[in-house]
This record gives C-alpha cells, structure tokens and sequence, in this order.
C-alpha cells in the first residue's frame, strides 16, 4: 500500500514492566525486568504506517535529553520524515510508564514532557504552516494539547486530506472537543472513549452507539472493540468485524496499529468494510508481541494473516 501520511503527536519513552496482576491503589505488585522503547501514540501510528508501506512525515517535538535522541533515531530508522520533529532545550521527552497484565491488558502513567509544548505557534512554525504537506491523510491523537489538534484538523481538512482523529487519551469534558469532531473526516475510538464522547453508560448496540457519534460531526465513526473487533459507521449501513483470534500479549501498540492501517486504507479510498478487517488484523498482529514500536506489523505481516482467515 503506497499513499501519504502526516501524524502530528506525541512521542514518548515507554518504560514496561509486565506483572502477574495489576496493582490496585496503594499496593505493590513485582513484575518482570524493565523493556524500554520508543512509543508515544503519534510515533507509535507514524512507524506503524511507515512499516505498512507509507510515505510518512512526523511532527511532533522532543526534549533534548537521551529519549529524544533515541526516539528520532527511531523514526529514521523507519524511513519517517522527521524534519518537522522539533527539539526543545531544558525540556525532558515524553514517557510512559506501562504495566501489562501477563494476559496483555495495561495502564498507562504519562509524563507528558515536550508533547505538551506543542502549541499551535509551535505547530506553525515545524510545518511552517502547511500540516498536511501534499497527504492524502492527517492522523491525529489526543497526546498533544487540544488547541493544536484543532489547528491541525483544520489545516488539514483546507489542504483537502482525509483528516483522522484517535480520540485518545480522552481528555475531560472540554467544548474544544466537540469543536475538534466537526472538523474531522474519520472517528476512531475505543468502548471507553466511545462511552465519554456520547457524555452517558452505554446503551444500545455498538453499531448504534457508532451512529450516535456520527451525529457529533464525523462521517466514520469506527469503534474497535479489543479482541471483539469493531465496529464501523459510515455513509452506508453499519458494520461488524468480529476480529482475528490470535494469543494476545500485549495490547499496547494495537490500537495504534489499527488507526494506522486505517487511515492509510481511508486515504487510499479502499471501501469501509476492508479498511476495518485490514486494521483489526494490525492490530491483532501487534498484540500478539511485547512493546509498542517494536511489536508493529509490517504489511506482510497483515496480509499474511488476512490471507489465513478468509472471510
Ligand atoms: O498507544 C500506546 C502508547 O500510549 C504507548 O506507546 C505510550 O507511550 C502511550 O502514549
């Protein structure tokens, strides 16, 4: 698969321990040694839509600590365009401090560092005004302030690229968010992310629940359903991919698969229903390793399992 990609995100560190069960509040649970790794959701989406065959430009910003020389080697290793990567004197990267259950659920603490000061000045001045850099496609996340996430939505949709959003993390409640889903082609979000946007617990089916988001700006809607799969919402009538079966290890990096196969599918205007079933089998692959970058499926590596499972 060709087609042009821009992330504008977050680049972190992840520092991942994977423990017999998670802790709860106030408690210690021992794990495993320490695998450290270059992640953060924008790298993470970036190198995983390198890995499948894209032509990528990152824009992001780092400190000027170890991590940040770490992280943008690892996106020129990928063959990433990393000219609109900034770094920041005095500022610590970003890092995350991951705990995987051995059945590869996780949480996530994050030490936001240079993402956070990537301010629309900021935002400016490393596209040097023009986001979406001749994509067909603008992926965005939610680790990098609000504001420059609309800024770039914007940019992007004026450019004329297909504009994606990965509504994580979700943030509080904020107006700013509403304002961000009018401006975007292309919802990806999980149950929990799903649940907070439509502002209530959920009810009714996925697919209906999918429709609902619809209704808040973006023309697809896909909600990704961990091993169950997705569901999606678009021009025609909603759809279900139940997923692949796979031993899942680790589900940090899945989600991010799945937003960059996407994406990449979208941009290239493949039909919904195949764009869906290609990113549940990315991310599927994904889960089935340790890490973040480093367990991201190569496009051989997604067809192979499409090729497996039919359907
Ligand atoms: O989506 C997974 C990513 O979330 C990790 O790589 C971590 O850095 C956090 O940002």
């Amino acid at each position: 698969m060709d087609g042009r990609l821009v992330v504008v995100g977050s680049l972190n560190m992840d520092l991942s321990v994977t423990v017999p069960r998670l802790p709860r509040p106030g408690e210690t649970v021992s794990g495993a040694d320490v695998v450290r790794g270059p992640g953060g959701k924008g790298g993470n989406q970036a190198v995983a839509a390198a890995r499948l065959g894209a032509r990528v430009r990152m824009v992001g910003l780092l400190g000027d600590d170890a991590h940040g020389g770490e992280l943008r080697a690892a996106l020129v290793a990928e063959g990433i365009d990393d000219r609109a990567v900034g770094t920041l004197p005095d500022t610590p990267s970003g890092l995350a401090l991951i705990v995987v259950r051995h059945d590869g659920e996780n949480t996530i603490t994050l030490s936001p560092g240079a993402n956070d000061r990537l301010d629309e000045s900021a935002l400016r001045t490393l596209t040097a005004g023009t986001v979406a850099h001749r994509a067909d496609t603008v992926l965005l996340q939610l680790e990098v302030p609000l504001p420059t996430v609309l800024a770039a939505a914007r940019a992007a949709r004026a450019a004329g690229a297909l504009t994606v959003l990965n509504a994580a993390p979700l943030p509080a409640p904020d107006p700013l968010l509403y304002e961000l889903l009018r401006e975007v082609d292309v919802l990806i979000v999980n149950e929990t992310e799903a649940a907070g946007l439509l502002g209530r617990p959920g009810g009714g089916s996925w697919t209906a629940r999918a429709e609902q988001l619809r209704r808040l700006g973006p023309g697809t809607v896909v909600v990704t359903l961990g091993a169950a799969g997705a569901v999606a919402a678009g021009a025609g009538s909603p759809l279900t991919e139940p997923g692949f079966p796979v031993h899942a290890v680790d589900a940090v990096g899945a989600g991010d698969a799945f937003c960059a196969q996407l994406a990449l599918a979208l941009g290239q205007k493949r039909p919904l229903a195949d764009a869906v079933r290609g990113a549940c089998a990315a991310g599927a692959v994904a889960a089935t390793r340790p890490g973040a970058q480093r367990a991201l499926p190569t496009r051989a590596e997604v067809d192979a399992l499409l090729a497996r499972d039919p359907r």
